[in-house]
């Protein structure tokens, strides 16, 4: 029995696809059974509630063999500190996991072993919470993430009516990527694999590093029009979540992660090359944003 959280999130649901089509028995957890698709309820096992919740938790890992764990985005109003939040929103799966012999696999970021000044924000909150399900003892895989390309996606309406990506990472640096369907390909093999056990983490990344500069280029001649990257001062982006009704708490965690970045953290942690995963930047403004900015 594989149990599947975050069914409706963008990658939980690429991933309970993956697992659907391979015929083995699944469970999912889910705030709202009515918001899965049809064939995923006729599939699929439901168990309705929070994976925070700790009555969730335990009645959904009876018989399981394997967890798919990821920490929701917090509420961008009422968001309070990254850290406690991933935390708190970890510890019993993670105890219940270990204590019940279920392997984990986890979305974390990219970053062990930098020497981040202070804070990461919410790159920290990921790092941390997966020490804290490693301290359980569990059998575990971490998978250890950049910038997802997917984030450019709210920038949709940008890129179509002003040509502009605007971000506030530095416009030369290598900003390491991945696509999330590339996650949820690797988290669906590690899923579906009973030969492994102990602690691990995998790192995973595009094969391209490209500068935020490079990736308005490629955006530009993919939609053949020009498009053009704006960097934003750290502190105005700040101003403007708040503006938009973040919390302080998350715009401070946001811009400490962005920081921690613009540091070079994702290139701190070392990658097999090798490991790359399959789609590049070009590919995927041709087959994801290119779609989304003509709609
Ligand atoms: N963005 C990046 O560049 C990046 C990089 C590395 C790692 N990450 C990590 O990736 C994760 C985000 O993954 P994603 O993009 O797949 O997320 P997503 O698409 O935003 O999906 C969020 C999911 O969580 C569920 N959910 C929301 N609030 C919940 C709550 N309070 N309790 C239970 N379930 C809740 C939602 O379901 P319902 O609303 O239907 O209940 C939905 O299924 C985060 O942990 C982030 O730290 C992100």
């Amino acid at each position: 029995m594989i149990v599947i959280t975050t069914p409706t999130g963008d990658i939980g649901r690429q991933i309970l696809d993956r697992v659907l089509d391979s015929g083995e028995p699944v469970r999912v957890i889910a705030r709202d059974a009515s918001r899965l698709p049809e064939h995923v309820r006729a599939q699929a096992e439901v168990v309705e509630g929070s994976h925070a919740d700790a009555d969730t938790i335990a009645k959904a890992l009876q018989g399981a063999d394997s967890l798919f764990w990821l920490v929701p985005p917090a509420d961008f109003r009422d968001a309070g500190p990254a850290m406690s939040y991933y935390l708190d929103f970890t510890r019993a799966a993670a105890h219940e996991a270990a204590s019940r012999g279920v392997r984990m696999v986890h979305v974390t970021s990219l970053g062990h072993g930098h020497s981040y000044d202070g804070s990461a924000g919410l790159l920290a909150a990921g790092l941390a919470t997966g020490e804290l399900i490693e301290s359980t003892g569990v059998q575990y895989r971490a998978l250890a993430l950049p910038f997802f390309m997917e984030n450019i996606l709210r920038q949709a309406q940008s890129i179509a009516e002003q040509g502009v990506l605007s971000m506030a990472n530095t416009a030369d640096r290598p900003l390491l990527t991945i696509a999330t369907q590339d996650v949820a390909a690797v988290a669906a093999d590690l899923l579906l694999d009973t030969t492994w056990n102990g602690q691990a983490r995998v790192p995973l990344g595009s094969p391209d590093n490209l500068t935020p500069n490079a990736m308005a280029e490629i955006i530009s001649e993919t939609l053949g029009r020009p498009v053009r990257y704006q960097q934003v001062p750290l502190a105005d982006l700040q101003d403007q979540m708040v503006q938009s009704g973040a919390s302080p708490s998350l715009a401070q965690d946001m811009a400490d992660m962005i920081n921690a970045q613009n540091n070079g953290i994702y290139d701190a942690e070392p990658r097999d090359p090798a490991s790359a995963t399959a789609t590049d930047f070009r590919q995927w403004c041709q087959n994801v944003l290119k779609p989304a900015v003509q709609s």
